[in-house]
C-alpha cells in the first residue's frame, strides 16, 4: 500500500460493491474502512432487515435486502463483502456457502476469516473461484498490518539471511480431544486460529511437518513446525494469559539478524553485524550502523496511521481487493491458498494427539488456466 491515502471520493471511478452481514465486527471495522477505498455500496444484506436498513443508512448504500439471492439478482454487483457468523445449528461458517452463491452470481467475493472450517471446504471456494473466474479475498488482516508488512521485507533483504526459525505467540485455548469433531466446541479455536497462523504461512509456506504439547487446565498448546524452506517454527497458543495483556509476540530469526514485533506494533530490527568481545566489552552499545532499530507509532496526532482501520491491516486488506478486481490481477495476499494452508493446520490440531508428529498434505495447485486472472 502506498503511504499516502486517497478517499473514497476521490477516486475517479469506483466498484459497484453488495454487502452481506450488518453485525458488530463490519460496522467496527470493515464499512469504515469503505472511506478509503474506491467502493461503491449500492447494497446491503441481513437475515435481520432492521439491522440492513440501518447499515444501509449510514453507511450511504441506497438498498437493502434480507436475502441476498433477491440481492444478487437486482444489483449485479461487481464484487460482494461478505461479514457473517456461524450456523446455529451445524457450527459452520455461513460465509462459505454465500460466497459460492455470489461467484456463481459473477461477483468477486472479499470474505472475513474464517472462510470455511474445513479443508474440503475451502477446496470447493477454490474450484467455484476457478469456474466462475472470480477472485476471492479472505479478511488475513494480520498479513496486511504495517508492522507485519515490515517483517516482510525486513526478512526479505540478502543482509537478513535465509529465516532459520520463527515464534508467534497467540493467546487461543484448545477444546480436550473429545470435543474437537464438535464444531460449536471448536468455534473459537476456528474464530482465531487464523490469525497466527496467516502469520506463519505468509512468512514461511505451508507447515510440512507438525506436532504440539497440550495443557489440559487452560487450554493452552505450544507447538513446533517444519516448513518446506527447512526453517523450524513454534505456535505458543497462550489460553490462561490475562485479559489485560498484549495478545501477540512474533519473533523472525535469520542468519545473525533478527526481527520482532511486539503488540503488533512495535518492530525491532537487531540488524547483523555488532560484535562485541567477550568478557573484554565495558559498554553494550555499539556503532549507529549496526544498533537494533525500532519502530512504534506516536499516539497524538489525528494521523490515519493512529487507527486501528490502519495499523491492524483493515484498510489495507480492503484495497488490496479492489486493486485486484479494477486491474483483473489476482490477489497476492489473503488467498484461498493461504486459507488452504491455514485449514491444513487446524485440522492437524483437530486430529492429531497431543505429543505425537505428523506430516501435512501439500496443496494441490489449481490450473492455472482456471485461475481467476489466468490466462
Ligand atoms: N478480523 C477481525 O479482526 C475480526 C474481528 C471480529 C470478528 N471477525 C469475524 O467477523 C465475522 C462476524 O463476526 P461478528 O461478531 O460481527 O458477528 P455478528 O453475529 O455480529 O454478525 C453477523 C451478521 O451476519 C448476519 N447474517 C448471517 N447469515 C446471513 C445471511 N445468510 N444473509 C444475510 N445476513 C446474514 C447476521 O444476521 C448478523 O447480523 C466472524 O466471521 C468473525 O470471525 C473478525
Amino acid at each position: 500500500m502506498s503511504d499516502t491515502v486517497t478517499f473514497q471520493f476521490e477516486y475517479d471511478e469506483r466498484i459497484r460493491c453488495a454487502f452481506i452481514g450488518a453485525g458488530g465486527h463490519s460496522y467496527r471495522n470493515v464499512y469504515p474502512a469503505f472511506q478509503y477505498a474506491p467502493v461503491d455500496l449500492v447494497a446491503v444484506c441481513d437475515v435481520d432487515v432492521d439491522r440492513a436498513a440501518t447499515y444501509s443508512r449510514m453507511f450511504g448504500a441506497p438498498n437493502h435486502y434480507a436475502d441476498h439471492h433477491e440481492m444478487l439478482a437486482a444489483e449485479r454487483p461487481e464484487a460482494v463483502f461478505i461479514v457473517t457468523a456461524y450456523d446455529d445449528d451445524t457450527g459452520r461458517v455461513q460465509a462459505t456457502g454465500l460466497a459460492v452463491d455470489c461467484l456463481r452470481a459473477g461477483a468477486h467475493v472479499w470474505m472475513e476469516k474464517p472462510a470455511a472450517a474445513s479443508v474440503t471446504e475451502i477446496e470447493t471456494l477454490r474450484r467455484v473461484s476457478a469456474e466462475t473466474g472470480r477472485f476471492v479475498v479472505v479478511g488475513l488482516k494480520k498479513i496486511f498490518s504495517p508492522a507485519f508488512e515490515k517483517v516482510e521485507s525486513l526478512i526479505a533483504k540478502p543482509e537478513f539471511g535465509p529465516v532459520s526459525s520463527v515464534y508467534v505467540r497467540y493467546p487461543e485455548s484448545l477444546p480436550p480431544p473429545e470435543q474437537r469433531n464438535d464444531l460449536h466446541a471448536m468455534r473459537g479455536f476456528l474464530d482465531h486460529i487464523y490469525h497466527p497462523a496467516a502469520i506463519l504461512t505468509r512468512l514461511l509456506g505451508p507447515v510440512q511437518r507438525f506436532g504440539y504439547e497440550w495443557e489440559p487446565q487452560t487450554g493452552s498448546s505450544v507447538a513446533t513446525m517444519r516448513f518446506g524452506s527447512g526453517a523450524i517454527g513454534t505456535l505458543h497458543l497462550a489460553g490462561g494469559a490475562a485479559h489485560t495483556s498484549p495478545l501477540e509476540r512474533v519473533e523472525v530469526v535469520g542468519r545473525g539478524a533478527n526481527v520482532v514485533v511486539d503488540n503488533g506494533v512495535r518492530v525491532t530490527y537487531y540488524r547483523p553485524g555488532a560484535h562485541r568481545e567477550y568478557g573484554r566489552s565495558a559498554s553494550f552499545l555499539v556503532d549507529d550502523d549496526v544498533a537494533p532499530l525500532v519502530w512504534e507509532p506516536e499516539f497524538s496526532l489525528g494521523q490515519l496511521y493512529n487507527k486501528n482501520l490502519f495499523y491492524l491491516g483493515y484498510v489495507q486488506e480492503v484495497l488490496h481487493f479492489c486493486t485486484s478486481v479494477r486491474s483483473g490481477v489476482a490477489p497476492t495476499k489473503g488467498t484461498l491458498e493461504d486459507a488452504l494452508a491455514i485449514m491444513h493446520l487446524f485440522e492437524a490440531y483437530r486430529q492429531t494427539p497431543a505429543g505425537a508428529t505428523v506430516t501435512l498434505p501439500s496443496p494441490r495447485p489449481i490450473t492455472p488456466e482456471h485461475a481467476p486472472g489466468g490466462s
